[in-house]
């Protein structure tokens, strides 16, 4: 190991002392692990339709791929994984499809709490809070307040989430400072935007990943993915495995990161 990757192994462990990334992806320099990654979980659908199952079905067994892929990351010291659960478009869907839906995440925030907390997961939801029942509001709530304390990795869950309408309410913060006189049009660069975003304090992602094949990002952080790497596996993700979430990395870590400048970035 030379000295960047000793370095990076250590500020890991401050965080995550049981993180080994070299025990899963010895290959790969520790320095290369991504600190930061996103998942469009797509394919629950076409897995159950495939199985002669419901949609809803596809859904529940999608859950157990969120926890596999939550413990390999935190393995690896990730120290954030941020998941598309629920798009803003996602109520186009079928009512029954869109209850079961809701009704996972209620379960789940319940039946995984204690876990997450003894592992030192701290959740974080992003989305818009209209929309979304009251006792989906209050499981997301109980599941973000009981896991604050967790310093280990951050699982980032993006419910009732769309990018576009993120990026609206960012502008309309600022519009009402402006407004309000309580800042200067010429004080709005980058950084401020970010701040205003649902994910201020959050890292972009290194590494965006998604699963069954499709090619679109389907209104998931455009801003923050600007220089993302995209990792797109034609896994459906309920047949995701924590062996996927080591391809993954391993491809993140073999790009050459260039950020608009010359090989070898900065
Ligand atoms: C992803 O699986 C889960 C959600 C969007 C909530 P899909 O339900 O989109 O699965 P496909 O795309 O129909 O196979
Ligand atoms: C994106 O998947 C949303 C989530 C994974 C929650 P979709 O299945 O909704 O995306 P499209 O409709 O194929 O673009
Ligand atoms: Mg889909």
């Amino acid at each position: 190991m030379n000295d960047a990757d000793r370095k990076a192994l250590e500020a890991i462990r401050r965080r995550n002392p049981d993180a080994d990334p070299r025990k899963f992806l010895p290959d790969v320099p520790v320095m290369r692990i991504p600190r930061h990654i996103a998942i469009i979980m797509d394919g629950n659908g076409r897995w159950a339709t495939s199985r002669g199952l419901s949609r809803s079905d596809g859904h529940r067994a999608g859950a157990s791929s969120v926890r596999r892929a939550l413990v390999r990351c935190a393995e690896l010291g990730v120290e954030y994984l941020t998941l598309y659960s629920f798009s803003s478009e996602n109520w186009r869907r079928p009512e029954d499809e869109v209850r079961a839906l809701m009704e996972l995440c209620v379960e789940n925030c319940h039946s995984q709490q204690a876990e997450l907390s003894s592992s030192g997961v701290r959740v974080k939801v992003i989305g818009r809070r209209e929309g979304l029942p009251e006792d989906v509001l209050g499981a997301l709530d109980f599941v973000e307040q009981a896991t604050a304390g967790g310093n280990r990795i951050t699982l980032c869950l993006a419910i009732n989430y769309g990018s576009r309408g993120e990026i609206v309410d960012a502008v309309k913060s600022l519009a009402r400072d402006v407004a309000a006189g309580r800042l200067g049009v010429d004080q709005i660069d980058e950084a401020m935007v970010a701040s205003r975003l649902y994910t201020a304090g959050i890292p972009d992602p290194d590494l965006l990943v998604r699963t069954a094949g499709e090619m679109r990002v389907s209104n998931y952080l455009l801003w923050q993915i600007s220089y993302s790497e995209l990792c797109v596996t034609p896994v459906l993700w309920p047949d995701f495995t924590a062996a996927d979430v080591d391809a993954a990395v391993r491809e993140y870590a073999s790009r050459n990161r260039k950020f608009g400048g010359l090989a070898g970035g900065a």
